[in-house]
């Protein structure tokens, strides 16, 4: 059977020889008119006047739009409705996009961007959380969950603690930028390819800003070089742009952004402020808690409601709160719209509380992991499970085994022990180790985004090409569900053919996020496989005087009447038999049940666990680091492909070591992006990887009836980065007495700051 082998990546072979296929790389017809925006050069106020005659006359230019040439407001907001394509006189941030130049050339498109004179008329720029807060500048009311009585159980602790950490956003660096290609159709229909995470967003959204229905409009994607979350919605302007020109002139029309314009135009990860007191003991157990959670959402709203819930629903983390109350703001500034960014929020929460669990056990003198564990949920089976602060009873808790497991292999207390007297030998270097560990929700918090589709054909030699709604970014998604097509008929790898994610084969789709791809398509193409192969075994069974139920299909043969059939045979005997050999899929999570406003239900189907441990050396004169050894231990129920989910482990981890450590983004006071090319925004190299880095799997099955009992692993290792933050924050605080309270990123200038104020010369 193809599940559960750890197969490489379908494509490896392509993406190393540079032979993949992106969006940028489909030939263009000759006459393909190329495209860039014009953005603005201020974060807030209007302009007054705009002159684009040296755009319209600079070389092979064919032709400039501004918002009142557009067909329709061209919407691009995947919630709102508050994010026109082109920005009219009112200016919200700097890099709006402010027209749209159509040229004979990617160059000549950017060249000529740069032409235009515009006049502004600034006014204040709405730029950091405080000044949205003063200002009274939110999506919505800001939310409040809460369970047990908070305010009542700190005040009666034995201690009471307050703080606050704030950590940054981050950039997705996707290698491929954001792309897209229209291609006009006959009678007004439109083909686009687009590099993104949710075809039929990008097929709603065309349709809209051309005034079609949806059937004239198909989507194409084969792969994208990365998405992380930031192909969710930010595709949206670049295929509307490219469908609005092709639809205008006749011609195909491309975009891609440059790396600058990406990160200047783009939406990011949220950055927060999380502000939180709590009531604990001796042991450090917390009596209660309070969350105070500020997101800087950006201009427009995009999905930053649910990104703000998952924030919520994940400041528990791996902890039992009797009496927790969260309070989540959601702020509106002149900045990117912030967007979806693997782990959806749930990063940004998740680290709220493992901040308190390290300020408690400072606080205490104690082992953070003691404190943590003294915090656990406890593994209860049904009836007598903890209740999460959203009263989702978490009855498959497998924490307290890894951390036990994890802990002995990673030698945790030896090298606590062994870094604590290096410690008190070197005063230059200092050493830091912190194991932390991960529950993560699966499942989309939108309920009725919990479905999927599949389209699956066998042909008459045998061969098999299956289709669904998910997309391809780099996680594997489509070779776990070709395992599954291909052990459920029995066959080869070889047998089955993955194709592009296509909005006219499957419609309808959700965007492959919320790490729930493979498990809805999945499911969606294991239900197709299975209509089918019962229509082949009711046939087969009739021909060899079997039972439809003992047919089997098995190592590309069909056991059938004493027989054994190659499977191209007995696809060829159905074929003649005239039995239907394609079938659609559809699949429905179950069980869930979600009220958004009280924060009360059960939004996820299940959780996803892990942990990690990370040792750290800091130079306390420089402020610089690394990773030294990284041991994760992590939970992908019964695995569909080992080997790719030990490549989202180390991926995950080091992405999310990333967002905490050297990824900075840095606006200056006007609200310009100053951090805008790899050259001033550091993302984590090879050679910043754990010089000692152990992954391995935990060996269990998935408690819920999911695709043959395996997890999603697209997100949740993403949040073992935490343990870097935490082993950093141990090394500063071998420096001195005071708490490090070291914020998010720890530049190593953060650390140098932190270092200096452990020691009180700051
Ligand atoms: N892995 C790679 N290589 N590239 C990506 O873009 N995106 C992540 C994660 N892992 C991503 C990735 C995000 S944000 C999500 S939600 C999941 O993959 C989506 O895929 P899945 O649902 O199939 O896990
Ligand atoms: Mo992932 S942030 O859910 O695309």
């Amino acid at each position: 059977m193809s599940v559960a082998k750890p197969l490489p990546h379908d494509a490896a072979r392509l993406h190393v020889t540079g032979a993949a296929r992106y969006v940028d790389d489909i030939p263009a017809p000759a006459n393909t008119l190329h495209l860039a925006f014009g953005l603005s050069q201020i974060a807030a106020g209007r302009i007054t006047a705009i002159d684009l005659d040296p755009v319209r006359k600079a070389p092979g230019v064919l032709r400039v739009w501004e918002a009142s040439d557009l067909p329709s407001d061209c919407d691009c907001s995947p919630s709102a409705h508050d994010e026109p394509m082109l920005a009219g006189h009112t200016i919200r941030y700097l890099g709006q996009p402010i027209f749209l130049v159509a040229a004979t050339s990617h160059l000549a498109a950017r060249k000529a961007a740069s032409l235009a004179k515009i006049d502004y008329q600034s006014r204040d720029a709405i730029l950091t959380v405080d000044e949205a807060m003063d200002a009274d500048s939110r999506f919505g009311e800001p939310r409040i969950w809460q369970k047990g009585d908070a305010g009542e159980a700190i005040d009666t602790a034995p201690h009471v603690l307050e703080g606050e950490i704030t950590m940054g956003g981050q950039e997705h660096f996707y290698l491929e930028g954001q792309a897209a290609m229209a291609l006009p159709q006959e009678d007004g229909d439109m083909l686009v390819h687009s590099s993104t995470q949710h075809p039929t967003e990008i097929q709603h959204k065309v349709a809209h800003a051309l005034h079609l229905p949806m059937h004239a409009v198909r989507v194409e994607t084969r792969r994208m070089g990365g998405g992380f979350g930031g192909k969710e919605s930010q595709g949206n302007a670049l295929a509307i742009a490219c469908a609005v020109v092709a639809s205008a002139t006749g011609r195909p029309a491309k975009m891609r952004y440059d790396r600058d314009d990406d990160f200047m135009i783009t939406g990011k990860r949220h950055d927060f402020r999380i502000e939180y007191r709590v009531g604990h003991d001796d042991d450090g157990k917390l009596h209660g808690v309070e969350f105070l959670q500020l997101a800087r959402c950006g201009w427009a709203q995009d999905l930053s409601h649910p990104v703000a819930d998952r924030a919520m629903l994940h400041s528990d983390n791996a902890y039992a709160l009797d009496h927790v109350r969260i309070e989540s703001h959601r702020l509106k500034t002149n900045t990117q719209s912030a967007t979806a960014y693997r782990g959806f929020g749930g990063p940004q929460g998740m680290l709220g509380i493992e901040r308190v669990m390290d300020h408690v056990a400072h606080a205490l003198g104690k082992d953070p992991l003691d404190v943590r564990r003294a915090n656990y949920y406890g593994d209860f089976a049904e009836d007598k499970a903890q209740s999460t602060p959203y009263g989702q009873p978490v009855t498959d808790f497998v924490l307290n085994d890894l951390t036990e497991t994890l802990k002995a292999r990673s030698d945790y207390t030896e090298r606590r022990e062994a870094i604590a007297d290096w410690n008190a030998q070197n005063p230059v270097l200092k050493r830091g180790i912190a194991l932390t560990p991960v529950k993560f929700g699966i499942s989309f918090t939108l309920t009725h985004l919990n479905q999927a589709g599949a389209l699956v054909h066998v042909y008459q030699d045998g061969s098999i090409a299956m289709n669904h709604g998910g997309t391809e970014m780099g996680q594997g998604l489509f070779q776990k569900v070709a395992q599954v097509a291909a052990s459920e008929f029995g066959v080869d790898m070889d047998v089955v053919k993955i194709t592009a994610t296509d909005t006219a084969k499957v419609p309808n789709t959700s965007a492959t996020a919320a790490s729930s791809g493979s498990d809805l398509n999945g499911m969606a193409v294991k239900a197709a496989c299975e209509a089918i192969r019962d229509r082949m075994a009711e046939h087969l069974a009739r021909i060899h005087q079997d039972e439809p139920a003992d047919v089997v299909f098995r190592d590309g043969e069909v056991h059938v009447g004493g027989n054994r059939l190659p499977f191209a045979e007995a696809a060829k005997a159905c074929y003649e038999g005239r039995v239907s050999l394609s079938a659609t899929g559809f699949y429905k999570t179950p069980k869930l049940s979600w009220d958004m406003i009280k924060g009360q239900g059960r939004p996820f189907f299940y959780f996803a666990y892990g942990a990690s441990c990370s040792e750290v050396v800091i130079d306390t004169l420089t402020g610089e680091y690394r990773i030294l050894r990284a041991d994760i231990l992590h939970d992908c129920g019964a695995s569909l492909n080992p080997a790719l989910d030990k490549g989202q482990i180390e991926g995950g981890y080091v992405q999310g070591a990333g967002w905490l450590t050297t990824e900075e983004l840095v606006w200056d006071d006007h609200g310009r992006l100053r951090t805008h090319a790899p050259s001033t925004y550091k993302i984590p190299a090879c050679s910043d990887r754990p010089e000692v880095f152990n992954v391995s799997l935990w060996d269990g099955r998935n408690r819920e009836e999911t695709i043959y009992r395996s997890k999603a692993v697209g997100e949740p290792p993403f949040m073992h980065g935490i343990s870097v933050l935490m082993a950093l924050s141990d090394a500063v605080s071998a420096c001195g007495e005071a708490y490090p309270a070291l914020d998010a990123p720890a530049t190593p200038e953060a650390v140098l700051k932190a270092v200096r104020r452990v020691r009180g010369v700051l």
